[in-house]
């Protein structure tokens, strides 16, 4: 999935050739996940229509300050749309435009509202390879990126002037390419390695029936989609599930019992610097597995049961730097039993899940959870989707590697 996916990028298109290809390159925005609102300079919308943009980019084109239809004339707030944006890209940039920015003119809608942007602006160059050279462009380049502006290099070839050289815009593939790469390369978990727990086990009785529990596995898989959009490579170990994980960097490695999932996690601890562990382990496995299906006989039958090993122990008696969240579910006392939790299992952050609250527990989409750190501070969260909680854990990551 691209890291687009789900941005809201503002597009400003100035006035040189390189604007008919900005057709090409809302669409691949809008291919990539992102939603996209295009502005332009007046002198823009000699090389591509607004009607071609609207329609690829799905939504209305802004180009004057106000809307010039008399019957719906309306003020159009160059704020609003600054502060919509996750990122502003200006391509093409003319050197008009770029000079103009670099100076604080704000003689038309697109620099108003670059004036107004609080996110990263990325900036296409597009001129001849003379003007791409002069020491004025070279300024604005310059004063822009001590703004914190970032620049997509022009790419050399043939010009509208029928020279050749360096100038032409990037191309639009270039472009998203050099957005998706500056961004990846901007996730606050890039090179962090998080190793999670997911869904019940099952523990065998005979080789048809097992004893296992109604885990669905989302509350970890969530946890994992939301550590991987943020950059990190996870390995997440889970019992049986329908969940799915679509992502190139979370790597699912499969089990059944507890003692598989305790043995894979072992062999991945000491390399991850994060662990996470959101799976409902099977408390107690039958003493003996019959190899053979065990027949009905007897009215009474009984099983024989003993403990499995407690994986998130081993991983807090054993940790050396990682950072380690277990999560507990309790029926009473529930902070202390959370907090007792914490120095036994030697954790540094628990998700405490009270069953006593409606809309939090198995099988649905939401829960309610505190979080208590190893200092003992309590923070109780509101009822949400279990995507929201497992942002809410990762925030608490990144919070300790940045504070
Ligand atoms: N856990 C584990 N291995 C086990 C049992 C639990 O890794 N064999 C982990 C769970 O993934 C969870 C945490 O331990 O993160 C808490 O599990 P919970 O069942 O609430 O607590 P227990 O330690 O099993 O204690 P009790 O059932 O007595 O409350």
């Amino acid at each position: 999935m691209s890291v687009l996916n789900g941005k809201k990028i503002l597009l400003g298109i100035s006035g040189g050739i390189a604007a008919y290809k900005t057709a090409s390159l809302v669409r691949l925005f809008i291919k990539a996940g992102a939603h996209v609102q295009v502005i332009m300079t007046p002198a823009s919308k000699d090389f591509v229509t607004p009607l071609t943009l609207s329609t690829l980019s799905k939504n209305p084109v802004f180009s004057s300050f106000y809307n010039q239809d008399e019957e719906n004339e309306k003020w159009n707030n160059h704020v609003d749309l600054a502060l919509w944006a996750d990122l502003m890209v200006i391509a093409p940039a003319t050197a008009n435009t770029l000079s103009k920015m670099a100076n604080g003119t704000c003689d038309n809608l697109l620099l108003a509202v670059y004036l107004s942007a609080k996110c990263p602006v990325y900036f296409a160059p597009a001129m001849d390879l003379d003007m791409y050279k002069h020491p004025s462009s070279l300024a604005s380049f310059n004063s822009l990126q001590q703004y914190g502006n970032i620049i997509i290099p022009a790419e050399s070839g043939e010009l509208a002037s029928g020279l050749s050289g360096e100038g032409r815009m990037a191309e639009p593939e270039n472009i998203v390419a050099f957005l998706e790469a500056d961004l990846e390369s901007k996730l606050p978990l890039k090179g962090k390695k998080i190793l999670i727990t997911a869904g019940p086990t099952y523990e065998a009785i005979d080789p048809v029936r097992f004893i296992g529990n109604h885990s669905s596995g989302k509350m970890g898989f969530d946890i994992a989609l939301s550590a991987a959009n943020l950059g990190a490579s996870v390995i997440l170990v889970s019992g049986p599930t329908n969940c799915k994980a679509n992502n190139s960097l979370v790597q699912v490695i499969s089990v059944v019992s507890a003692q598989e999932m305790y043995d894979v996690c072992h062999q991945y601890y000491a390399g991850v610097d994060v662990a996470i562990a959101a799976a409902a382990v099977a408390d107690y496995k039958p003493k003996i597995v019959s190899a053979q299906k065990i027949k009905k006989a007897a009215d009474e039958f009984t099983i024989e049961l003993e403990k499995t090993k407690d994986i998130l122990a081993s991983l807090g008696a054993n940790k050396k730097n990682q950072f380690l969240i277990g999560f507990a579910l309790e029926t009473e006392n529930e902070i202390e039993n959370a907090k007792i939790k914490i120095q036994k299992k030697n954790l540094d952050l628990i998700v405490l899940n009270s069953l006593q609250d409606e809309g939090a527990g198995f099988g649905i989409d939401t829960n309610k959870v505190t979080f208590i750190d190893k200092e003992f501070h309590v923070e109780e969260m509101e009822l949400k989707s279990k995507k929201a909680v497992a942002d809410d854990i990762l925030n608490k990551v990144i919070t300790h590697f940045y504070e």
